[in-house]
């Protein structure tokens, strides 16, 4: 199987993978606005196992979100083991019915459920567990491999931890350069990341703070202040693609255009036609919190949020933005 990773134009511009958030219908629309690569939610491997119906369901994808990233979280290698045979055989693309690109591993989850488990961050401070983990990973799948992880898990640092991994193939290392304690807000160790640069051979990602404060130009500064002081490939974007997706055209382009009221209700009403289209209207539901995030900026936010709270079908959407 191809490694993408090292076909993508640098920089890459990466929807970084958020829980609850980086459906496929949001993939969708990142993608159209130039993210370069993106990232599942984060899946759980024994999920994968124990409940397959529901999980793989978290992991459909359409062709047009290609490269599309599958980020699974877990604590044991036979997990992975049994989750990545299961991946291979039921995700494809609706369209193609194409497999997805990439497999990622996450030891960046600091959520308190994840930890309990002995999965997501905690395994930083694991290193035999983090290095089977990988090595199970790599063994039984044809995909590229890569693993997102965190500036520093209590005494271990980023650099430590990829100290350990030195010999294996991994494709992509996502850093987010906050600690576990910080969670996902915070100062960002870009100097981690930098310090990171010589461990890591294939394509590095500096990920944390992009586009969450300022309008477009601010985002477009950050984005390359960061790739600038990190030596990175590419960066992650998280909370800045909340109810702007359309920052990868503002980090891309020269141009910072604002977005009119008129082109943001264009581009929630395509998210929300798509996300009817997969789930229906608990989907719609559900993308509430996107809704309110699309109108933060405008001058009527308060009035429109006050109705988007309380959408139940995607009707109710067309009638509020007309
Ligand atoms: C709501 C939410 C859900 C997240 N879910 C995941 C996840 O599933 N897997 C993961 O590796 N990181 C997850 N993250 C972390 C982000 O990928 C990213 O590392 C973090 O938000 C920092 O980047 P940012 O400052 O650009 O947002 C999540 C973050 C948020 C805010």
């Amino acid at each position: 199987m191809k490694n993408f990773w090292q076909e993508l134009p640098k920089p890459i511009y990466a929807l970084a993978p958020m829980a609850g958030i980086t459906d496929s219908a949001f993939r969708q629309i990142a993608k159209q606005f130039g993210a370069d690569v993106v990232y599942g939610e984060m899946a759980s491997a024994a999920g994968l196992v124990y409940n397959p119906k529901k999980t793989l369901a978290l992991l459909e994808f359409a062709e047009i979100e290609r490269p599309y990233v599958v980020q699974l979280f877990g604590a044991k290698p036979e997990h992975f083991v049994q989750a990545l045979r299961l991946v291979d055989q039921k995700i494809t693309a609706r369209q193609s019915g194409g497999r997805p690109d990439g497999i990622d591993i996450n030891f960046g989850c600091p959520v308190k459920k994840v930890a309990r488990q002995g999965a997501g961050a905690v395994l930083m401070n694991d290193f035999k567990l983090a290095r089977e983990i990988i090595k199970a990973v790599l063994a039984n799948t044809s995909l590229p491999v890569s693993i997102k992880i965190r500036a520093r898990v209590g005494t271990i640092s980023a650099l430590d931890f990829l100290k350990n991994l030195a010999d294996l193939d991994i494709k992509a290392v996502m850093i987010h350069g906050r600690t576990m304690a910080q969670g996902n807000s915070g100062a960002v160790d870009w100097k981690i990341i930098k310090q990171a640069r010589p461990l890591v051979e294939g394509v590095l990602l500096a990920n944390g703070g992009v586009g969450t404060r300022g309008g477009a130009s601010v985002a477009r500064d950050d984005a390359r202040d960061l790739l600038k002081k990190t030596g990175a490939d590419g960066i992650g974007i998280g909370q800045g693609a909340l109810g702007k997706p359309w920052i990868f055209e503002n980090v891309k382009s020269q141009i910072s255009k604002v977005k009119t009221k008129e082109e943001i209700f264009k581009i929630i009403l395509k998210h929300a036609r798509l996300v009817n289209k997969l789930k229906g209207d608990s989907g719609i539901v559900a993308m509430r919190k996107h809704l309110c995030w699309y109108v933060s900026g405008l001058p009527t936010a308060r009035a429109l949020r006050e109705k988007l709270v309380k959408v139940e079908n995607f009707n109710d959407i067309k009638k509020i933005l007309r």
